[in-house]
């Protein structure tokens, strides 16, 4: 989209807000409402987002949306199966922004769009349930929060396991005390990923709106091995595995040490394994997070490796009166002699988190990851990526996580936009 063309879809969902807002004020105020969402992004986890809006009572999915046509008529199709209805498919998602009917959308794209679409939708009077990580950037994470306050919308960021079930029943044991004052959480992921090769530049499939697709991005040329899924290894569109899966887990880690921004990050690591193709975000790297009150996190991920001992992954706390281990679907309390002293398998959390936010809308009760808790996280994996990038230990201010100090690891708050594609609220 030009300059002219996103101007006037700008204003224009601006001028909708007000309309928005007041049939969203009308549609969605009774405790069992219908609820009718669009969905953008329709890879694997738009599909499965989609489909799970579809399953909920009283919830429809409208239109599904993906650059790739055959992708958003291939969702459409699977997502229309869950009801036997028929769901409408487009490539072009802003022209769900107008539709009054409509009062969510969902954001499953790659991350160099969940900021952009986020405001747009939140200026169009839409809720918005937003992929992790919410943000390409810091910034875009200050302007989504700005964004649900000035709009009045709910942002759910999607890191569910706020709501599966042994995670909050875990995090509630540690508030109560469990294993004492939590002062460390340590966090892994591992991997089997595989290279990704080298690259031709070729004409982008006729299916594809590659200039869409780019949007926000300052233009680049297409290659045969980035498009899809691939993008989140070049720092251009993606965040790397920290900003990946790390989201999951800094999330926890941050929950059950009940801490915000970080006073000083470092990181270090390198594309080890596989030096010599096109991946520019590392595959074996730490990071460390320190935070006032004498508390710190470490995530460390091994993305390409075909053996790890222990889980794929895991999370755990140590307090002064013992530790506790978050591992997939449970969790295990152990005291200072590492003996067991509690435990909780339950499953779910998926689920639970779409739930959370339709009720959220229908009856104003509070979103298990709220944009800003989210943001606070993504800004995490943003640091560590920024010390990572920079190779120096950056301190932050703790109010906003904010870099001190070093104007050029600052540069990284935001990033450079595609002429006429700036965030504006
Ligand atoms: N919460 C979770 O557990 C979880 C799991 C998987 C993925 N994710 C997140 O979901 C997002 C998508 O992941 P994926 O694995 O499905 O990636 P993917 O690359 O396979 O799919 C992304 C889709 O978005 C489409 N797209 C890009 N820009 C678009 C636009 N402007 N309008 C419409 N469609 C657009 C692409 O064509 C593609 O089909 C990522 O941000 C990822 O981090 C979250």
């Amino acid at each position: 989209m030009k300059r002219r063309n996103f101007t006037k879809c700008t204003a224009g969902t601006a001028a909708l807000s007000a309309l928005s807002k007041t049939s969203i004020a009308q549609q969605a105020t009774g405790a069992n409402e219908k609820i009718v969402v669009a969905a953008m992004g329709m890879g694997g986890r738009g599909t499965q987002l989609a489909t799970g809006f579809e399953s909920l009572d009283n919830v429809e999915v409208k239109a599904v949306f993906d650059v790739d046509k055959t992708r958003a008529e291939g969702a459409a199709a699977s997502v229309g199966n869950v009801n036997n209805r028929t769901i409408e498919s487009g490539q072009d998602f802003r022209k769900i922004l107008e539709d009054k009917d409509v009062d969510v959308l969902v954001i499953a794209s790659s991350n160099h769009w969940h900021a952009p679409a986020a405001v747009m939708a939140a200026a169009a009077g839409k809720h918005v349930y937003v992929e992790k990580p919410c943000s390409h950037n810091p910034r875009e994470g200050e302007l989504m929060v700005a964004a649900a306050r000035k709009y009045d919308r709910r942002i759910q960021h999607g890191t569910q396991r706020r709501s599966r079930p042994s995670v909050v029943e875990g995090l509630a044991r540690l508030k109560e005390g469990a294993i004492g004052r939590v002062y460390y959480a340590k966090c892994y992921y591992r991997g089997k990923r595989p290279s990704l090769g080298t690259g031709k530049e070729t004409p982008p499939p006729d299916y594809l709106d590659y200039e869409l697709w780019q949007g926000p991005a300052p233009r680049r040329p297409y290659l045969d091995n980035r498009i899809h899924y691939n993008w989140h290894w070049h720092w251009h569109w993606g965040n790397g595995e920290l900003g990946n899966n790390g989201v999951h887990h800094v999330d926890i880690a941050r929950a059950g040490l009940e801490v915000d921004y970080p006073i000083q990050v470092a990181s270090s690591g390198g594309r080890y394994r596989y030096p010599d193709d096109d991946q520019q975000t590392p595959d074996t790297q730490d990071a460390i997070f320190k935070f006032e009150g004498g508390k710190s996190i470490a995530w460390e991920a091994l993305s390409c490796h075909p053996q790890w001992p222990g889980k794929k992954n895991d999370l755990w706390f140590y307090g002064t009166e013992g530790s506790a281990a978050f591992t997939g679907t449970s969790y295990q309390i152990f005291d200072l002699d590492g003996k067991s002293i509690g435990d909780g398998k339950k499953h779910g959390g998926e689920k639970e988190h779409l739930v959370n936010f339709v009720d959220s809308i229908r009856n104003d009760t509070p979103l298990n990851a709220e944009i800003e808790e989210g943001h606070k996280s993504t800004v995490l994996c943003h640091l560590g990526n920024i010390a990572y990038r920079t190779g120096r230990t950056l301190s932050c201010d703790p109010t906003n996580g904010k870099i001190i100090n070093d104007p050029e690891a600052a540069k990284f708050w935001t990033r450079d936009y595609e002429q006429g594609w700036e965030i504006a609220l």
